[in-house]
């Protein structure tokens, strides 16, 4: 079992955004940018895939950071340091395909920032310039500002209430950009499904290659059981093995947005079970 050694609560309203640092020294030494872990809370609990958002190779931890906005998520964020997450896998999923490719715009939403983060840094120590554009609801929900600072050339924030940096969306920021005239030589976008599909919407016009981190719902996060499959180019891919990152102008995004809505009945009635007692958890 995987010790929490550290817990950061970003946000307390709900749904609150926390963050744990986790005793995983495998995972660690192996995870690479763009990677993901399957935690499991409880003995009668569902799979879920987190993104890990940072790692200390030497401590030997990563970092997972969530929002409270299921079950599972919230019997998870009741731990505390010194907890044990009773099974942690990982590092799952085909890495980000990291080259020198000049100038790559990162671009997280809402706490989509977190997975961002690993992969600016690669980009970065591969030599290109990182601009990274950082959207929230609002100022007091924005994360990770500070270490994207330290791995990007250039930050830009964008607020859905105007509270910090420019008022609107980070699909604004990212055309307003392109309309200046910068070149731009590869978008990596990660948050939720509706952002991402507005931001291939906005850089397929001018053909810069587009990679979508997709965050489906998964069961087992090997390839075996079919429930996270989306369709990219018109063929049916699984995000766990073959992703979770694709070409962005080939997802299809409104089927999987009814796929992940597929659930929502199931999933408020476990939410305010939850909400009533422990989950299994202290
Ligand atoms: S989570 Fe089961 S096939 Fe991907």
């Amino acid at each position: 079992m995987n010790e929490i050694v550290e817990k950061k609560v970003w946000w307390q309203d709900a749904p609150a955004i926390k963050e744990f640092e986790v005793k995983a020294p495998w995972i660690a030494e192996k995870h690479q940018a763009g990677q993901f872990v399957v935690l499991k809370v409880s003995e009668n609990g569902e799979r879920i895939p987190l993104t890990v958002s940072d790692k200390d190779v030497k401590k030997g931890t990563i970092n997972i950071l969530f929002q409270e906005v299921g079950a599972t998520t919230m019997t998870l964020g009741r731990l505390s340091k010194g907890d044990k997450i009773l099974d942690l896998t990982g590092p799952l999923g085909k890495p980000t395909h990291i080259e020198k490719f000049g100038t790559v715009v990162c671009i997280g939403g809402g706490i989509g920032v977190a997975p961002v983060h690993p992969i600016a840094q690669a980009f970065k120590a591969a030599g290109n310039k990182v601009i990274s554009i950082l959207g929230a609801r609002t100022k007091g929900i924005l994360i990770y500002e500070e270490r994207m600072r330290k791995t990007s050339d250039e930050v830009r924030i964008t607020t859905d209430d105007g509270s910090y940096g420019r008022h609107g969306f980070v699909t604004d920021e990212l055309k307003a950009m392109i309309e200046s005239g910068m070149k731009i030589d590869l978008v990596v976008t990660i948050g939720p499904a509706i952002m991402m599909k507005m931001v291939c919407k906005v850089t397929e016009p001018y053909k810069i290659h587009t990679y979508a981190s997709l965050n489906t719902i998964m069961l087992d996060g090997t390839g075996m059981c079919g429930a996270c499959r989306v369709t990219v180019g018109g063929k049916t891919k699984f995000v766990c093995v073959d992703g979770p990152e694709f070409d962005g102008h080939q997802v299809n995004f409104d089927e999987m947005m009814a796929r992940l809505r597929q659930y929502l009945d199931e999933e408020k009635l476990a939410r305010e079970i939850c909400q009533k007692n422990t989950c299994g958890v202290r």
